[in-house]
């Protein structure tokens, strides 16, 4: 089987494939699958020839055998073979025929389910990584107006009801087709104008089935919508238990699942009133189909126009006739989910929130670590700018202290330089050039983060300070651990680094989780380094010792540092004041000291309260 291709291969797959037209999805996710459609395929042909098939050794014996027709002229030959008085050895033959047919049906049945199957699996498989590839690339901004709850009930369910469509309704739908094409086809030839009665009840048939599929799919979209808001419940409440349990809110929580639970039994029951009147409708169109068959056969037999064996075989077909007619019906439910879901998932396939990168893009040398901001503007929602026209030159290797009240915009500011969000006017420069011309992967490759709140994925503690590097040495975690005055807390956990921590690390206290994310920072060794409050949960005793492990990895880096206590960046070779997304004050501690401004002022009461606390502690 040929490997689905690697995802990395091409970044920009996805949104090509990501038409609006769902054929062409369709299309896309087997096409990789051809060779195995083709087998499927023949085996089906097999199948269906096999089960058009089996009647026929009963027409010979009733018709041939025990009656006195005359074989038809393609079996004439057998007359020769098996003359009159040795007919049992011919419906001996026959006999063995039907053991023949059913055998060569069921091998084929076997190869169409099993590669119909896997062909099911690999396409979801793909879906799935397909829809993730996506949602990794896709910018932040997607991300603050989408809930992952909702997300991920795509990934899993809608990925799975395609998976089901493909494995069981889409070959039904086949060999449905091919076994009524095929049945017609014979009766047509056994007896045209009754046939014709057989048929002329499915345009009908076929134009309540289009009817029905419409409400159909109207009401899966109700009953998915809903599915996945209850998830995106369930996936919040369950995310924040730790804040449920600290308010009490527990009967919130499930007041809001049952909210959203009842809703989904209430779609559901309605999407099943719609199914369920399916069924009745077609059972007694078919039983009047069949009662005319009987009546009207049975007259042609009596009046000798028809072999009893050829109406044998007609019943037989009529019988198998309506039961693909009625699955086929009855998979337009199947097909209306298989819609939806697609529909679902072609949502998110057409997201184009997507940080582009341009066609033209190039890796960057390793950067030397200058940062101009030229008049950059941004808004995360158009109506409250967040950044107003900022322009600001960082030198490399400088090391540069942010400050200001909360929610004006410093976490913002760096997210921009490794574009996590694009400006929404100006631009941002590293080493002189447009950052929107280098490849995201390389940009990003050369920036080193601690963010204000470190995630720890589960794993043990080395694999998550290697998350910085993957290909880092383990001589080298543990000197980035220890540079992130880590090493100690880490030695005294029961497994050392091979300790597992939990699913965002939980098990450590945001101190020592704080610690490890610089350590994942240190490892990364990129001659950018941004630090957004890395010692806001450390005591002031701690955060000596952590800015300490910093400076050293400081050294012939350009860092920025974002803090609310002043005296951690108040050494810096710059500092940078901000209000309201704009920069008020910059300059050397000193300098802004002497300016008497928001710094000076801040400073001086963050020294004064800072004093009778380190009285009271020592
Ligand atoms: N993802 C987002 N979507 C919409 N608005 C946001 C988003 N993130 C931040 N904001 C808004 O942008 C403004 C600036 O946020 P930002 O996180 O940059 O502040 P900050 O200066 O880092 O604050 P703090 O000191 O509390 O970390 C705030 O008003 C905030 O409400
Ligand atoms: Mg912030």
């Amino acid at each position: 089987m040929k490997a689905f291709p690697e995802p990395n291969a091409d970044p920009n797959a996805p949104h090509t494939l990501a038409s609006k037209n769902l054929a062409k999805l369709v299309w896309a996710m087997v096409r990789p699958y051809k060779k195995w459609l083709l087998i499927i395929f023949l085996a089906m042909v097999v199948e269906t020839c096999m089960s058009l098939a089996t009647p026929w050794p009963l027409k010979i014996i009733i018709d041939n055998v025990i009656g006195h027709h005359k074989l038809p002229g393609w079996l004439a030959w057998m007359d020769a073979v098996f003359p009159r008085e040795n007919r049992i050895q011919f419906a001996a033959v026959a006999a063995i025929t039907v053991i023949f047919l059913a055998a060569m049906g069921s091998v084929a049945s076997y190869i169409d389910n099993y590669f119909t199957e896997s062909v099911a699996q690999y396409v979801s498989n793909d879906l799935r990584r397909r829809i993730y590839h996506h949602l990794q690339r896709l910018s932040l901004t997607y991300y603050d107006t989408h809930q992952t709850g909702k997300l991920l009930s795509t990934l899993t369910s809608d990925v799975s009801t395609i998976q089901d469509f493909a494995s069981s309704t889409l070959m039904n739908i086949v060999v449905d087709c091919l076994t009524i094409i095929g049945m017609l086809g014979i009766m047509f030839i056994l007896n045209p104008g009754f046939t014709m009665v057989a048929i002329v009840v499915t345009p009908f048939l076929l134009f309540f089935v289009a009817r029905f599929k419409k409400a159909m799919k109207k009401a899966t979209h109700e009953v998915r919508l809903d599915q996945s808001n209850m998830l995106a419940v369930l996936q919040q409440g369950l995310e924040s238990i730790r804040a449920v349990n600290a308010f009490g809110r527990q009967q919130l929580e499930e007041d809001r699942l049952k909210k959203v639970s009842l809703e989904t039994v209430g779609a559901a029951l309605k999407a099943r009133k719609v199914k369920s009147a399916l069924s009745p409708i077609i059972t007694v169109t078919i039983a009047f189909c069949t009662a005319l068959v009987i009546w009207k056969g049975t007259d042609l037999a009596l009046k000798g126009a028809m072999t009893i064996g050829s109406l044998t075989v007609f019943l037989w077909y009529m019988n198998k006739f309506f039961s693909p007619v009625q699955d086929l019906a009855k998979m337009t439910s199947n097909l209306a989910q298989a819609t939806v879901a697609l529909e679902r998932i072609q949502a998110i396939l057409d997201t184009e929130i997507i940080i582009t990168e341009r066609p033209d893009a190039i890796a960057p040398e390793k950067f030397s670590g200058s940062i101009y901001f030229d008049q950059v503007s941004f808004a995360y929602n158009p109506e409250s700018p967040v950044l107003k026209n900022i322009s600001l030159e960082i030198l490399a290797g400088q090391r540069i202290g942010i400050c200001g009240p909360t929610g004006c915009g410093k976490s913002t500011i760096v997210s921009l330089i490794a574009r996590f969000y694009d400006p929404t006017g100006g631009r941002v420069l590293i080493d002189g050039k447009d950052i929107a011309d280098f490849t995201i992967d390389g940009l990003r490759g050369q920036i080193g983060y601690v963010l204000q709140d470190t995630a720890l994925f589960y794993g043990s503690v080395r694999e998550n300070i290697a998350y910085g590097r993957p290909e880092a040495t383990d001589e080298e975690i543990v000197e980035a651990a220890k540079l992130a005055n880590a090493h100690e807390f880490v030695s005294r956990m029961p497994h050392g680094y091979d300790t597992l921590v939990g699913e965002r690390g939980y098990t450590l206290s945001g101190g020592q989780r704080q610690r490890l994310g610089i350590a994942r920072a240190v490892v990364r060794n990129s001659p950018i380094l941004i630090l957004d409050e890395p010692t806001a949960a450390l005591d002031q005793e701690a955060e000596k010792i952590v800015m300490e492990a910093l400076e050293n990895l400081m050294e012939g880096r350009t860092v920025i540092t974002i803090a609310h206590r002043l005296s951690t960046i108040s050494d810096a070779d710059k500092l940078f004041v901000m209000r309201e997304g704009c920069i008020i004050e910059e300059g050397t501690h000193d300098e802004l000291i002497e300016k008497d401004g928001m710094y000076a002022k801040l400073y001086t009461v963050q020294a004064n309260s800072q004093h009778p606390i380190h009285k009271i502690i020592s």
